[in-house]
């Protein structure tokens, strides 16, 4: 018997190096977690420290944890030295753009979008800083892609101009590092679902699945357990800038649940196979927690019944199958 599981746990173990991985990621540290998968055949994690953007790769999902790094951005100036936040790395036709959120060190009045101009390789190339993408507040900016005549449009975190943050939308210049036309507000916090503690939307992450274009989105306060995911569904046809071509779920999509609280700030890759996974943060603070305490996770996203099903945020002891 004794010798059956030891035989058992040993195999166990030998699937696991070979094939699996389990969760977190990061940890700690692994708030806004971004991962990209690049033609180059690996994964590229981003994280963030209060003054600059850190990139690590490795092959495997698993190989993150342990996978080296180095900074790829970091400046003294006063108006992007600081709280940098929730780092994007975006292929552009030809090249790698980092999208991030930066601001002063005294308070949060002066959080930006901001764009540095990467190359063809996201780790042996520099990153050129290029300027902020919009002159209102804004963080957590993604690119949204829509064939023509719809073409890249920038999402983001805002106010403008309205009590509580909300999702902007904005058409991406040709550039890739500038917007056009009028800022349009697609989501606030008007459910209550997306009102516990304190109104928010924020963290957009563009999904394209099963033929659709949504948009996830973060909801409520961070330092909340009901910190969840939403989704917006683009109708397919109308003007992504106006709200009406937008719907919006009926409540959280993926939330806390087994010890994993206030699920959130997410970001989508799709692996060699086409398989497209979620990774997102959490902490085992019950209160939920907005600091440094929250850790990444990475699960894969399924089709049902055409739209996208996250599934719960697994217990940790859960393997998942690393991609072919
Ligand atoms: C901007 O991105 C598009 C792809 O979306 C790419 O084709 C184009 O070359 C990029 N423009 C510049 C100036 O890099
Ligand atoms: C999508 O929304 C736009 C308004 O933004 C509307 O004109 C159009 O009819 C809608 N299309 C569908 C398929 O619902």
């Amino acid at each position: 018997m004794k010798l059956l599981s030891l035989i058992l746990t040993l195999s166990l173990s030998l699937l696991h190096l070979a094939s699996a991985y389990t969760n977190p990621i990061r940890n700690p540290g692994g708030a806004d977690p971004f991962i990209t998968k690049s033609g180059d055949g690996y994964y590229y994690l981003l994280s963030t420290e209060w003054d600059s953007v850190r990139i690590s790769r490795a092959l495997t999902i698993e190989g993150l944890k342990t996978a080296p790094s180095k900074v790829i951005y970091q400046s003294t100036a006063t108006n992007r030295c600081c709280n940098v936040w929730a780092p994007e790395l975006q292929w552009m036709g030809d090249r790698w753009y980092l999208y991030f959120t930066a601001g002063g060190d005294a308070n949060l009045d002066n959080q930006r979008a901001h764009v540095a101009r990467g190359g063809v390789s996201a780790w042996d190339d520099p990153y050129t800083y290029v300027g902020a993408m919009s002159n209102q507040w804004s963080i957590d900016g993604s690119v949204l892609r829509f064939n023509a005549p719809w073409g890249n449009h920038f999402v983001y975190s805002c106010f403008n101009g309205l009590q509580y943050q909300s999702i902007c939308i904005q058409k991406l210049a040709n550039d890739n590092v500038s917007l056009v036309g009028a800022v349009s507000v697609i989501s606030q916090p008007t459910a209550s679902w997306e009102r516990q503690q304190h109104p928010v939307n924020e963290g957009p992450a563009p999904l394209y699945m099963g033929g659709k274009t949504h948009l996830a989105i973060s909801a409520s306060y961070c330092w909340s357990p009901a910190y969840c995911l939403g989704l917006l569904t683009w109708n397919g046809s109308g003007n992504p800038v106006q709200v009406s071509s937008w719907t919006k779920s009926g409540g959280c999509v993926f939330k806390s649940a087994n010890g994993h609280y206030g699920t959130g700030h997410n970001s989508f890759f799709t692996a060699a196979d086409g398989q497209i996974y979620n990774t997102f943060h959490a902490t085992s603070n019950a209160a939920g927690a907005c600091d440094d305490n929250r850790y990444a996770m990475v699960q894969p996203v399924t089709l049902s019944n055409g739209n996208p099903n996250f599934g719960v945020p697994a217990p940790f002891s859960q393997a998942f199958t690393e991609p072919a």
